[in-house]
């Protein structure tokens, strides 16, 4: 049986989950919380199990990644709400893989949501809460320091790996893959992916009905959030 590692100090609390420092300088420990925010936190309110939820199917996530070739911070999963991982260097660029129009694509260029794309389209958000996270060019990460070019080549490969092995596992459990946001970061010069994969951070509908099984339940109103969370948890552990 494996130690658990000691949570030491406190070092970040995002909206979502609090980084802990451990006695190994090259881990930390992520805790999952139930707090759910949207629009830059405007909105605020508790999903009751997100936690646990976001938790595990990111646990499920990165395993299946990680089998895939893809390298992430994830070292394990500890308890129902913390996560054992990697310490990273976060690069302050938000990637957005889109499948179908949807959310600030739809709104920004005047499309309806659901209009399928011809491939996928990849985005950048520099990562600032006072700007409210703008979308940007990766040029301008690449002026301004946040990523190397070498850095953004990889980072675009990855995110699109993902998309690939995260459709077509999500296709086989019914569900449509509509995008998704992901974060990466340095480990000892290496760019891994970071952060959590999880109804919070991606759109996915039933492929047969469209309806939402995602954090959109929450930003919208629609109601059935909890249910949605638990159902899209049933239909990855099968
Ligand atoms: P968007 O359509 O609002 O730009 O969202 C694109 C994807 O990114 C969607 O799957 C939800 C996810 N996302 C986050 O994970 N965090 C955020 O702060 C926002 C705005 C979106």
């Amino acid at each position: 049986m494996e130690q658990t590692p000691t949570k030491l100090e406190m070092f970040y609390e995002g909206k979502a989950k609090k980084l802990y420092s451990t006695p190994d300088p090259d881990l930390v420990i992520a805790y999952f919380k139930d707090d759910a925010t949207a629009f830059n936190a405007k909105k605020r309110g508790t999903i009751e199990h997100k936690g646990v939820i976001n938790n595990q199917m990111s646990e499920l996530f990165f395993t299946l990644l990680e089998r895939s070739g893809i390298p992430t911070h994830f070292v394990r999963r500890l308890n129902d709400r913390d996560m054992l991982c990697k310490r990273l260097q976060i690069v302050p660029v938000e990637t957005v893989v889109r499948n179908v129009v949807a959310g600030s694509m739809a709104k920004r260029l005047g499309r309806e949501e659901g209009e399928n794309l011809p491939f996928p389209i990849v985005e950048y958000y520099y990562k600032s809460d006072p700007l409210d996270d703008p979308l940007i060019l990766p040029e301008h990460a690449l002026a301004f320091g946040w990523a190397t070019q070498e850095e953004l080549d990889q980072i675009k490969s990855m995110a699109l790996r993902v998309n690939e092995v995260l459709s077509r596992f999500l296709d086989e459990r019914g569900v449509l893959l509509v995008d998704f946001k992901l974060e990466f970061g340095r480990h000892h010069g290496k760019i891994l992916l970071g952060d959590e994969i999880c109804p919070d951070t991606c759109r996915f509908w039933d492929k047969a009905t469209r309806q939402k099984l995602d954090k959109d339940r929450f930003r919208r109103d629609l109601g059935g959030v909890e249910e949605a969370y638990q159902e899209m948890l049933r239909r990855v552990s099968n």
